[in-house]
């Protein structure tokens, strides 16, 4: 780590981990001055062109959507920080980890190339209003995704959204496509996921032991002390589909959290570390599952 980074991490820290019985409490250390400073006018943006994104292109992504992750809304807890306060180091490496601020005031522009490109990986063209990018901040009774960041849109006539939504529409619409998603098995989550969170390897504690209820509760034990109901199972399984990007087990927080992070696995988990390496062959079982390619009753 730098000194520069170091610096910002210590800004950005989000000190997380109280968790009683069935509590997980986030505690977000407070970010003194994100707002953006003003940036030139607009420019137009090229969206159809060949050397997309230009200079042009850049500079309103920067203007609309980077502003957007700076603001600085009041608040340190979900809803109310800014999306840049968990979106950094601290997601990485998930996919929506954008690189950390050069300046109080925002990104450099070849920050901002790099993070566009990440960006986009969250928006769908050729489906603008099922873009991820929308969808998680927006409240679920709207037609939004549950999200660990909270809600920030009460509806879709939100000046925020509908300003994402534009820019969305302006890129080209067959360049960034969202690659059909997967279905997850739900007879395999129960024949060979659940075991996971039941059965602790050696020295560690069960997964049901810290995650049995909200917001991160998808490994309550059973009621009858002995197997899942199915009523639920089905709880459990809507619960860790919050944690999975179907398609993509090397960016989902399930299997991120217990890998080791020399394996590629999570900067902080406040548990326990399964999985050393992504070789481990439950992980590999596991992806399999989060790829679509696993069905069925058979773990091995
Ligand atoms: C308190 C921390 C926090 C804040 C603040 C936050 N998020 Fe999140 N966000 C998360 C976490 C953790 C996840 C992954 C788990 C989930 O999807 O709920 C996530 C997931 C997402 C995803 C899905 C990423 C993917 O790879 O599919 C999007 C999109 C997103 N957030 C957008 C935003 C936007 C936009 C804001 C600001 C308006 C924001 N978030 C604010 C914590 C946060
Ligand atoms: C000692 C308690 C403890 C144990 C055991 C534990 N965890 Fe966690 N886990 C936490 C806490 C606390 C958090 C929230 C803070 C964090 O992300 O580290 C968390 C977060 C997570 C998250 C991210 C949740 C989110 O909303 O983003 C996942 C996924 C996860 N754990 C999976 C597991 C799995 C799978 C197991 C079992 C192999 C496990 N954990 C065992 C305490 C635990």
């Amino acid at each position: 780590m730098t000194e520069r980074t170091r610096v910002m991490s210590h800004r950005f820290a989000w000190v997380i981990g109280v968790l009683s019985a069935a509590f997980v409490a986030f505690g977000l250390a407070t970010v003194a001055s994100l707002s953006a400073e003003p940036r030139p006018a607009q420019a137009p943006a090229s969206a159809q062109g060949a050397g997309f994104p230009s200079a042009a292109d850049i500079e309103s992504y920067r203007n609309t959507v980077e502003r957007l992750f700076m603001t600085d809304r009041g608040g340190t807890v979900p809803g109310m920080a800014a999306c840049v306060m968990c979106h950094t180091w601290q997601t990485r490496p998930m996919r929506f980890s954008l690189e950390t601020p050069a300046t109080d005031a925002g990104w450099s522009v070849e920050q901002s190339r790099r993070n566009f490109d990440v960006v986009t990986k969250l928006v769908n063209t050729a489906s603008p209003e099922t873009s991820r990018l929308l969808l998680k901040p927006l409240a679920s009774q709207a037609g939004g995704l549950a999200h660990t960041g909270g809600t920030y849109w009460t509806s879709r006539d939100q000046p925020e959204y509908q300003a994402l939504l534009k820019w969305i529409r302006g890129l080209p619409a067959d360049r960034y496509v969202a690659a059909p998603v997967p279905a997850l098995d739900f007879t395999f989550f129960r024949s060979c996921v659940q075991p996971v969170f039941a059965n602790p390897r050696e020295g560690h504690i069960r997964c049901s032991n810290c995650h049995a209820g909200g917001l991160v509760g998808f490994a309550p034990p059973p009621q009858n002390g002995k197997s899942w109901s199915d009523e639920e199972a089905k709880r459990a399984f809507q619960s860790i589909s919050r944690l999975i990007i179907p398609g993509n087990p090397e960016q989902s927080r399930f299997m991120l959290k217990p890998l080791h992070p020399d394996g590629g696995g999570s900067y902080t988990h406040n548990g326990v570390r399964r999985w050393q390496s992504r070789d481990d062959p439950e992980w590999q079982m596991l992806a399999g599952w989060v790829r679509g390619e696993r069905t069925g009753g058979t773990c091995s």
